[in-house]
């Protein structure tokens, strides 16, 4: 397993605990020295013990030296990141093309190599011609394996999914069979579990994987306008979202209105199909707009604290609960409260800033002026606003009178509606979510 980051470190680790012998190669030192003191540098609930558990029974091992872990491997698997290009928004392949040729270079006999990575249509046959370049000799098979798990939820995920989608070149007829019962082999249990492995050729594996994330990243972008207009017409998109969800062609998952998409997967992988789109002619619209909306969407969050400060925050102490993209994970990756802090601190606010698995990630990437709080309550201390930006658990019990025992102010922004709105308007607060009534008090 090439990289041990969330994909490397949640699969390699699966397959371990499936029964298979699993090198990680990591090339970061600090990832590679935590995981080899025992230490998993992410956050994933149950992963620890997981990786405890396969290192204790000698099928998991980690290292830097990718000879070591590919001479006499089976499989090797590319899970290194695939981030958007600058400029033209296509995912850079240039650290997936290198781990291929690495383990080109000293494989040892026939290989499948396998993309776990999120990766552009064509990147499977781009990678057999650049393995064919670097050794003519060698007996290989490409595969495409793309991942679906969800940060937070990785290990069930990975355990027990949905579908296992594996992609080989059909062109070759004998390269399939190989490469499909290696990697039937590798899931054998999920057949114990009924779970659907669906074998397709290259390209169709590579587009499933950007096709779901984008219509996910769609859906989401459609409950934040319905969101919007709800507000405007004064209409509540809890119920909108609960009853059209209700029907099962729409399903109720991804309905909840947020500050917009961010993470380490959807923003990356619409913009990556829409060049995918473009490259091939066939513009993938709906995908543009979904990009462009929510990039509006995040930057009209900082908007809206500012609106209910009264048009301006300078000077004003702002509480901020939550950080990280979503909960359960301490991955700040084109998280909202980046664009929402960024604005806030360049229109002068003081921020106070709580997260309960992402401060240290937080750190580099949100305004130096940041204060870091030891929890959500020291985070509302003094605060003139409060604003709700990832909605952690711990945050939806906190009672409103500590919350207006500590703060200064009365002004609450809950940008992922944790809280009921008459319960917060009854002990005082100006309270503003998204696509409900405002509960603000009128002189
Ligand atoms: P990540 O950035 O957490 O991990 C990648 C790791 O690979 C890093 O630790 C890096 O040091 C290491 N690496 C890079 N080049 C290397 C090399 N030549 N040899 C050894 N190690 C190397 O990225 P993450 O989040 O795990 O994503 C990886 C891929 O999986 C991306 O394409 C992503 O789109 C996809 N994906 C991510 C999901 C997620 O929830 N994070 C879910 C599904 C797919």
């Amino acid at each position: 397993m090439i990289g041990g980051g969330y994909v490397g470190l949640v699969s390699g680790t699966c397959f371990a605990e499936f029964g298979t012998d699993v090198a990680i190669v990591e090339t970061n030192p600090d990832r590679l020295a935590a995981l080899r003191e025992g230490r998993i540098p992410i956050y994933e609930p149950g992963l620890d013990r997981l990786v405890a558990e396969n290192v204790e029974a000698g099928r998991l091992t980690f290292g830097d030296d990718i000879a070591a872990a590919v001479k006499g491997a089976d499989a090797v698997f590319v899970a290194v990141g695939t981030p958007s290009r600058r400029g033209d928004g296509q995912a850079d392949t240039s650290y997936v093309y290198a781990a291929v040729e690495q383990a080109a270079r000293v494989a040892e006999g026939y290989i499948l190599i396998v993309t776990k990575s999120t990766v552009p249509v064509g990147t499977g046959r781009e990678i057999a011609k650049i393995v064919r370049a670097t050794r003519p000799d060698l007996d290989f098979d490409v595969a495409s394996n793309p991942e679906f798990l969800r940060e937070g939820n990785a290990i069930v995920d990975f355990m027990k999914p949905d579908r296992v989608i594996v992609g080989t070149d059909q062109s070759k007829p004998g390269g399939t069979q190989r490469a499909q019962d290696i990697l039937r082999k590798l899931y054998r249990p999920l057949y114990l579990l009924e779970r659907p492995i669906v074998f397709t050729g290259l390209e169709t594996a590579e587009l499933i994987k950007y096709a779901a994330n984008s219509f996910l990243a769609m859906k989401i972008t459609f409950i934040n306008e319905i969101s919007d207009l709800c507000e405007k017409v004064g209409a509540d998109v809890n119920d909108v979202a609960r009853s059209i969800g209700l029907d099962g062609r729409i399903g109720r998952k991804f309905l909840h209105p947020s500050p917009g998409f961010g993470g380490s997967c959807f923003p990356k992988d619409t913009r990556a199909l829409t060049a995918i789109g473009r490259n091939a002619g066939s513009p993938m619209r709906l995908i543009e707009t979904t990009v462009a909306v929510n990039e509006q969407r995040m930057k009209a969050m900082g908007e809206r604290v500012i609106a209910l400060a009264g048009g301006d925050v300078k000077g004003l102490t702002i509480g901020v609960l939550g950080l990280t993209f979503k909960p359960e994970t301490d991955d700040m990756r084109e998280a909202a409260s980046i664009v929402v802090l960024d604005q806030l601190d360049r229109a002068g606010a003081k921020i106070r800033a709580f997260d309960p698995a992402g401060m240290e990630t937080a750190r580099p990437v949100l305004p130096e002026g940041v204060t870091y709080c030891k929890d959500a309550l020291d985070a509302a201390t003094g605060a003139d606003i409060l604003v709700v930006l990832t909605e952690w658990n711990e945050f939806r019990s906190l009672a409103p009178e500590k919350l207006q025992a500590r703060m200064t102010g009365r002004k609450i922004a809950d940008l992922r509606n944790i809280w009921n709105p008459e319960s917060l308007k009854e002990a005082g607060f100006d309270y503003i979510s998204l696509g409900r009534p405002d509960m603000v008090h009128t002189a």
